[in-house]
């Protein structure tokens, strides 16, 4: 006999909203079943939800199983990994492995280190500064919204960081042209963020620098499509978008650019020194490293990165195609070669329809779509994780929404 709790299982598989639409049409006909799918059911036992957050965000669901059948006894350790010391050869081997799918998924070039650095993308921030700007060189920084505008004030705390261009005069809602960028002759190297998380808008270049390496911040958009490595010194994400939960942020150093960096800095700052120790000058966040392992694994049983690619702009092009013909109900003002493909912004004729739009959407599953304090409106965040039964929904909700209040 098919028990409650097989019910249990089979249905935490699925989402609350699919779920739900499901019993609705099962109607009457299945009352009991439909009854068993009640909304306290729901409510009670099938916790999972469409996440549309910025980060921390939405993680596979396989991986968070995963997790939580081996947090407690790490196949048959007697022990959590969690609870094992960093040096234990078998957080070493996760560890390991965890840098050669990193290599393997997001095809690293052998003249790039792959290291894993606390303090997550902030860091960074001021991180690669003291490395490699001394007395007498500068910087370049294309500044295309708040988290270039963080990176760069933290840079000119340590040194010479020049702006070749500022998107304030746009409210930071383009991306520069080619031809906008004139880059300093001899600059240790150009700052970029591909995708700025808070105002929506992502490269969909990557700038012609005329040789010099590009440090990017990739956050928001890491892992989400091919890298044209040659053109990087440096490639920075935090983890808790793409990745793993919060604590970490994987950096991408090409081998020449890191001899290149200053050694004369406290032992943490220097990369120098997380790379001579494999990441393991001090204890890493474990929990985090193992986590991406997973993650990693999942990315390469779905497709990989060009899966991933696919797949991405499928449910970006789902959102804004009911954003373009929507008759001005839904608004963006974000030139089309300029719009992200992973946080997914606009806005509604007034503050009080976007409060109803978000109330409404987290009642029926769909969180986390209220927009940056700084800028207001909605924001999906659409990272890997977010299946496209997700996105449907969202469409689906975007275009009921409309018809009753448009
Ligand atoms: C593009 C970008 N850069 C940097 C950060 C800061 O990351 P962290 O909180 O890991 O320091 C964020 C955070 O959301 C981000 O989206």
């Amino acid at each position: 006999m098919l028990k409650k709790s097989s019910i249990f299982l089979a249905l935490i598989r699925l989402n609350r909203y699919t779920v739900k639409n499901f019993s609705l049409a099962l109607g009457n006909r299945y009352c009991r079943f439909a009854e068993i799918l009640n909304d306290d059911f729901l409510e009670d036992f099938l916790g999972r939800i469409y996440n549309f957050a910025s980060g921390p965000s939405m993680l596979p669901l396989p991986v968070l199983e995963e997790v939580s059948q081996k947090l407690v006894d790490f196949e048959g350790t007697g022990m959590s990994l969690i609870e094992m010391s960093h040096r234990d050869k078998i957080f070493d081997a996760i560890h390991t492995e965890t840098i050669a799918l990193m290599r393997d998924v997001y095809r690293v070039p052998d003249d790039f280190h792959v290291i894993f650095i606390q303090g997550g993308a902030t860091f960074q921030f001021g991180m690669v500064p003291m490395a490699f700007l001394r007395k007498g060189n500068l910087a370049d920084f294309i500044v295309t919204g708040t988290w270039g505008k963080k990176a760069h004030a933290d840079a000119a705390v340590v040194g010479n960081a020049h702006i070749v261009w500022d998107g304030s005069h746009c409210n930071y809602t383009r991306i520069p042209a080619q031809h906008e960028l004139k880059f300093t002759p001899g600059a240790a190297y150009v700052h970029i963020c591909t995708n700025e998380t808070i105002g929506g808008i992502q490269w969909q270049y990557f700038p012609e620098t005329g040789g010099i390496p590009i440090v990017a911040d990739m956050s928001s958009d890491v892992l989400s499509r091919p890298v044209p490595w040659e053109k990087f010194g440096l490639v920075f994400a935090g983890t808790q978008k793409n990745l793993a939960p919060a604590g970490l942020a994987v950096v991408f150093i090409q081998k020449d650019f890191a001899k290149s960096a200053r050694t004369d800095l406290p032992a943490y700052l220097r990369y120098d020194l997380h790379i001579k120790e494999n990441s393991l000058y001090n204890t890493p966040p474990t929990f985090v490293v193992w986590m991406m392992n997973l993650t990693l694994k999942w990315l390469k049983s779905i497709g990989g990165l060009d899966a991933v690619e696919k797949l991405r702009n499928q449910k970006a092009e789902m959102i804004y195609n009911v954003i373009d013909n929507s008759g001005g109900f839904y608004v963006t003002n974000i030139p089309g070669d300029s719009r992200s493909k992973m946080n997914i912004v606009w806005r509604m004729q007034s503050e009080e329809l976007e409060t109803k739009f978000v109330a409404e959407a987290t009642k029926e599953g769909l969180d986390g779509l209220k927009g940056h304090r700084s800028v207001g409106g909605m924001r999906a965040s659409v990272y890997n994780a977010m299946p496209v039964e997700g996105i449907k929904a969202l469409v689906d909700f975007m275009t009921q929404f409309m018809k009753k209040n448009g």
